[in-house]
């Protein structure tokens, strides 16, 4: 037990990573910058407050502790080049450099790779013209309805319009009025697509791809689906609406494809790979590629990995993934329920106090993760953003999962708290389900 690792961020996505990791034999300490509360309570974990922009001191800080591995959870420091600044210094990082991030950063980027490769994906053109992006949504063969600033923009820059005119309000939003900044200097004009999405994340060490199962988020705020769009309410894992047979041209003609084809483009491309998928009536599209593990995917991902996740990270970065078999609990079922403040997703409150968490945690395979706590008077623990938490439950059947996940989030308690009471309801609802 000698490793040391540094986790970047501070997330649900990063609590569940660092909880999986502590689990490693092979690893002696976890530090976790920014962290939050959650994060420094598991046994071997510390949240450290580091400037991560500032690579030079991030290096000498590393080597300092001697970290053996950097894991970054969100986008920004990827796009940002964190991995090509920190491995100049010999620091091994698990995640893409700067130009393997533009799979997700630059969505322009990302088409244009994906058309060259032949990745399924929707029909698209790209602008920087506001009067000719709207004249091609005016008489485009399709519906060209999704208009995506192509930078990152928080999760935020991608409109499914309704109508044309919808479609034309947000080139003008973007190109116009640069409501994303430079993000938006460019805008892609995409196909609507119909169907289920669902998220395939995979592991990589730029060769050998190892698929995760596939996870479906919850995007909007209310029952049903409705509502504005969030950072995500709940997942649930494995998603039964893509087929086995769909999800092996996935792994194929998606994921492999991309990370074959960033190997052509001269970029070795080490990390995780997220393909968010389209399941239409003519078979998986994909809507997007993302650069790193999904939130709130993750969480329910890491309660049914098998293998030391240690082990995997490693075996990306050191190029023998190939030699690992990675295995999931494909018996059983994760489903998490995230809990909101009051006011998400347009505003969040902060400093509520958090009740019934004991209740919850003494129960078998449930898990809590922080995404927006602090730590309030007397050792108590109050909200601190949109999403709070999210609480998973591990259990032999979807259903149960999903009911158990369900009544754990309804034991914690602040005043205004807000969870979706229907998650894994496509997985239910749908015709295509295999477990009805
Ligand atoms: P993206 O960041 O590109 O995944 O887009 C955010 C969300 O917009 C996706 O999760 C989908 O719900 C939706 N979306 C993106 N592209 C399309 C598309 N071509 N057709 C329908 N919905 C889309
Ligand atoms: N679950 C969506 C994302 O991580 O981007």
């Amino acid at each position: 037990m000698s490793e040391n690792i540094l986790v970047i961020g501070s997330g649900g996505r990063e609590h569940a990573l660092c909880w999986k990791l502590a689990d490693s034999p092979l690893v002696k300490s976890i530090y976790c910058a920014p962290g939050s509360v959650g994060i420094s309570s598991i046994l071997k974990v510390d949240s450290v407050n580091l400037q991560v922009e500032d690579t030079t001191a991030l290096a000498a800080w590393c080597k300092e502790k001697a970290i053996n591995l950097v894991i970054i959870g969100p986008e920004d420091p990827l796009a940002n080049g964190i991995v090509d600044a920190l491995s100049t210094h010999g620091i091994k990082c698990f995640g893409p450099t700067k130009a393997g991030a533009q799979i997700e950063a630059n969505k322009d980027w990302s088409k244009k790779f994906m058309s060259k490769y032949q990745i399924p994906t929707a029909r698209y053109q790209s602008f920087t013209a506001a009067e000719e992006a709207k004249e091609f949504i005016k008489k485009a063969p399709f519906p060209a309805l999704v208009v995506k600033a192509s930078g990152l923009a928080a999760g935020k820059g991608v409109v499914v319009a309704s109508s044309k005119e919808e479609a034309c309000a947000a080139v003008d939003a973007i190109l116009t009025d640069s409501k994303y900044g430079s993000a938006g200097e460019t805008v892609v004009i995409e196909e609507l697509l119909e169907g289920d999405e669902v998220s395939v994340l995979a592991f990589t060490d730029g060769e050998t791809v190892s698929m995760m199962p596939p996870a479906q988020d919850h995007k909007r705020i209310g029952d049903g689906d409705t509502g504005p769009n969030t950072g995500g309410m709940g997942a649930y894992c494995p998603c039964p609406l893509i087929t086995p047979e769909q999800l092996a041209d996935v792994k194929e003609q998606v994921l492999q494809r991309a990370v074959d084809g960033l190997k052509k483009e001269g970029i070795k491309y080490v990390g995780v790979l997220y393909a968010g998928m389209m399941v239409t009536k003519s078979g998986p599209m994909t809507l997007e590629f993302n650069c790193r593990f999904g939130d709130p995917e993750t969480q329910v991902l890491m309660l049914l990995l098998e293998t030391d996740l240690y082990t995997i990270t490693k075996a990306c970065v050191d190029g023998n993934l190939k030699q690992v078999q990675v295995k999931w609990e494909t018996e059983m079922s994760a489903v998490g329920v995230v809990i909101a403040s009051k006011g998400y997703p347009e505003t969040s409150t902060k400093g509520c106090v958090i009740s019934g968490l004991s209740k919850v945690q003494s129960r078998p395979n449930i898990m809590v993760f922080h995404s927006g706590v602090a730590r309030g008077a007397n050792e108590s623990l109050v909200t601190a953003g949109g999403r709070v938490m999210l609480v998973a439950a591990k259990r032999s059947s979807l259903r149960s999962a999903a009911s158990v996940a369900t009544s754990a989030a309804a034991d914690i308690d602040f005043p205004g708290a807000q969870y979706r009471k229907d998650i894994a309801h496509r997985a239910f609802s749908n015709s295509l389900t295999h477990e009805e």
